[in-house]
Parts: C-alpha cells; structure tokens; sequence
C-alpha cells in the first residue's frame, strides 16, 4: 500500500467509504494513493467531523493549508539509563494537581499550502545510534546523519529572574523557530511572519539565520517594547551571532 495511506491515521477515508457517508460528514482531500489489488489509484479524505458541526472559518481554512507534520517540543523529559539511573533535562512548569500530569510538551502544526513541500530533514539530522544502519540503508550514502522525527527536546534557558530574563509567561526558546528555518532550508526562507509576537522570539531567530524579512503582531504595548528592544540588540551584532538576549 502507498505510503501516504499509511501515514493517514484513523481520520481519514478512502474513496468507496467516502461515498456512502457524504451526506453526513465534513472531509478534505488529501490524496491519490495506488493500493494493491487496485488497479487505479483511489482518492484517500480526512475526516473533518459531521455535516453542522464544523465552523463556516474551518471549512474556509480547509482548502487553503495542509497539515504536513506534527511536531511534539519537548520542554523536559526523563529517560531510565541502561544502568538504571533515571536523567532529567530541560525545565517545566509544575502543576499543582490531583488530576493532572505535569505539562513537558507542546504541538507544534505544520501547515503549507499544498501538504507537499519538500523539506530539509537532514538539517535537523542526527547520528545513527547503531552505526550498521548507516551500510544497512542505501538512502544514507554513507553518511552518519538520521532525520530526527518529531520530537524536538529544546529545553529553556535556565534564568536567575523571570521577570528580568522572561518577562512574558508564554514563550518558546528561539531554538525552536531556528529549527522551523532549518527545517524549510534556510535560503529558501525569504519572510517569515509571527501574528503572536510575544517579546520576539521568532524575531531573534530570522535574524540568527539571516531572513531577510520579518512582519510580527503584538497586542500588547509592555511585550511589544521588550521585542523591539531585543531584536535591536540582535541587529547591533553580525548575523548568525545568537543568544544575545538572555530572555529565550
Ligand atoms: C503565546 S504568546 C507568544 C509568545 C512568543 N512566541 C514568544 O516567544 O515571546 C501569544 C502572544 O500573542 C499576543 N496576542 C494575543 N492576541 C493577539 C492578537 N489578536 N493580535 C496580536 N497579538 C495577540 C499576546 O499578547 C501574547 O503576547
């Protein structure tokens, strides 16, 4: 069976399916794929939900983005060595709760216009950890790099003063929008656009990689102050030179 049926999870339909329940649901198309047993390729749905559930904005948005990948950043995690002893990493906010976990990760969506742009996995690539992978398949050429997958640990700076180095409660470390460039191929990044500024982390990014334009939105005069004063100190530095602000 082709791939990208394989990679459709439980949302989506194949065509026969489709046909019989599209009077009560809501999907979006997402491919041709060529199964075996068939000989014409059968056109593959993702399941939106039900005919009156889904808003007038969603189904509007569905035919403009694709959802490509989804990406889990992870803050903090705690890995049991071979030895036993358990390592933690990385920084989190407690939760104080009877019923409730601990919060370590976030989404990230990744949404392009058609849901098939190429992309630079192996700049985000890491060693194998069995190097007899690296003869074993021929995709590698050789070479000792891996696509990481979807799981990106990026933990937070470690800060002395909330207030002083991160003064907004809801950021995410520059590290993450820098893989989002890497991920997409730093020169084919021409604009990058933040509708969340926040105090700029996306900001301090495009210019560590040298974006040539960015546009942000920002509600918030106090937050939006502390973007501008952060992304001058990173543009009173040569490009590529990161961490200048200790607010990540
Ligand atoms: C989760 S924070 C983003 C933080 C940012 N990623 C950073 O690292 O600093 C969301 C931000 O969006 C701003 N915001 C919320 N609604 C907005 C709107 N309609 N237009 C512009 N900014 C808005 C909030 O003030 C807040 O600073």
């Amino acid at each position: 069976m082709d791939d990208r049926l394989n990679d459709a999870e439980d949302e989506s339909l194949a065509e026969e399916t489709y046909r019989l329940a599209q009077q009560a649901v809501e999907v979006r198309e997402l491919d041709f794929v060529t199964v075996v047993g068939k000989t014409e390729p059968v056109r593959i749905f993702e399941l939106l939900g039900l005919v009156g559930e889904i808003t007038p904005d969603t189904l509007e948005l569905r035919d403009l983005f694709v959802l490509q990948n989804t990406i889990h950043w992870i803050k903090s995690i705690s890995i049991e060595e071979k030895n036993g002893q358990i390592v933690s990493r990385g920084h989190f906010k407690p939760i104080s709760s009877r019923r409730f976990l601990n919060d370590c990760h976030e989404y990230v969506f990744h949404f392009t216009k058609s849901g098939r742009v190429e992309i630079d996995r192996l700049a985000l690539g890491v060693p194998y950890q069995d190097k007899s992978n690296i003869a074993r398949w021929s995709h590698t050429s050789g070479r000792d790099r891996r696509c990481r997958g979807n799981t990106w640990f990026i933990p937070y700076e470690t800060i002395q003063s909330r207030q002083k180095e991160r003064p907004h409660p809801a950021t995410f470390p520059v590290g993450l929008a820098e893989w989002c460039i890497k991920l997409h191929g730093v020169s084919r990044v021409q604009t990058m656009l933040d509708p969340f500024l926040g105090i700029g982390n996306s900001a301090v990014a495009a210019r560590n990689y040298g974006v040539k334009e960015f546009i942000g939105f920002e509600v918030d005069e106090t937050y939006l102050a502390e973007a501008q004063r952060r992304i001058r100190a990173q543009a009173s530095l040569p490009v590529g030179q990161a961490g200048v602000s200790p607010a990540r």
